[in-house]
């Protein structure tokens, strides 16, 4: 008796061992999987959710920090994006154009705005900022650069690209200020507001400040979405329909060690 009793006390001890060294195996981030190797190489891996769901991401890996790219159909399975990100100062955005370059530029606050009002990360949603207009095409990734509680005066507003500040006026005291990516499983058709309004030098600057992607960077077809930013009202809206060259676009959240 006290035998049996022993054995199957060892076999507890062993199966919730073997459970605890399963479960810290699987890795939450990107940040885990560059602390765990000691050469970690960018590119694909899985991450699971605190469910256990795996999906797949691109760890971009730089000196002691890096960025997440989370895949369209990773998207799906997210119900929080703050496994992806330790620091919120600026996104990585990835552009893939038409003849297949891929170019890189990062978005950051207005450096004017940044301390009262750091970038928003929001899965399918837009609590207290602007909806994208195609949002029917969710999942996606919204990430707010003004909330619509920033005073409705004609002040200046905008965001900053490549560390410059890209400012504008508003005109209408519209605070929409936003860049959305979205996965569009059911590859509906898009809002083509793009052609009537408004392509504009606020819109267009950070295209034009990106630059090429080291080629062991390049992301994968999984990773690159619908691309829409607005900034309201003076500043333009524009979607990835709007310019000839971009095909998709990609965002990496970034996590330090
Ligand atoms: C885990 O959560 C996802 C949604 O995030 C859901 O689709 C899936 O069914 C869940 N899996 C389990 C095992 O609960
Ligand atoms: C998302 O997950 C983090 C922990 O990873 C938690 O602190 C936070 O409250 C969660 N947010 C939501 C909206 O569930
Ligand atoms: C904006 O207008 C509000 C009143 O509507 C005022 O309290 C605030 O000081 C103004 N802010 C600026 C920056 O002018
Ligand atoms: C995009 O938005 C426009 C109007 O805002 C709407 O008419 C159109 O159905 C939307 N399309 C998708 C795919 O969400
Ligand atoms: C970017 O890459 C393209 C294609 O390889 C090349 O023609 C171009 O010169 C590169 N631009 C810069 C600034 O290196
Ligand atoms: C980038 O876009 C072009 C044009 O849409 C496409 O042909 C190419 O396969 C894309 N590249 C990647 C890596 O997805
Ligand atoms: C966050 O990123 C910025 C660069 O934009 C860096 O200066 C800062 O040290 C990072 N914060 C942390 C806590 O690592």
């Amino acid at each position: 008796m006290t035998r049996m009793y022993f054995f199957a006390l060892v076999l507890l001890m062993i199966s919730s061992m073997l459970k605890t060294a399963y479960s810290c195996n699987l890795a939450r981030s990107c940040k885990q999987i560059y602390k765990r190797s000691s050469s970690p190489v960018t590119g694909e891996y899985q991450l699971y959710t605190p469910n256990g769901t795996k999906f797949d991401v691109f760890c971009d890996f730089y000196d002691r920090h890096g960025y997440t790219f989370v895949s369209k159909e990773g998207l799906g399975v997210l119900t929080n994006l703050s496994q992806l990100f330790t620091n919120r100062s600026h996104v990585l955005v990835r552009i893939n154009q038409t003849d297949g370059l891929q170019k890189d530029v990062k978005i950051a606050p207005h450096s004017q705005l940044k301390h009262k009002y750091p970038i928003s990360f929001q899965l399918s949603q837009a609590v207290g900022y602007s909806v994208p207009l195609n949002a029917t095409m969710k999942p996606y990734i919204h990430l707010g650069l003004l909330p619509e509680s920033y005073e409705r005066n004609q002040t200046a507003l905008g965001y900053q690209a490549a560390g410059e500040d890209i400012t504008f006026i508003n005109c209408d005291s519209n605070p929409i200020s936003y860049l959305a990516f979205l996965a569009n499983p059911s590859s509906l058709l898009p809002n083509d507001y793009y052609k009537r309004c408004c392509k504009s030098n606020v819109v267009d600057a950070w295209i034009k400040k990106a630059t090429n992607t080291t080629s062991s960077r390049l992301l994968p077809e999984k990773y690159l979405y619908y691309l829409e930013m607005h900034m309201g009202d003076c500043g333009g809206y524009v979607s990835r329909d709007s310019f000839p060259k971009v095909a998709w676009a990609s965002v990496g959240f970034r996590f330090d060690l």
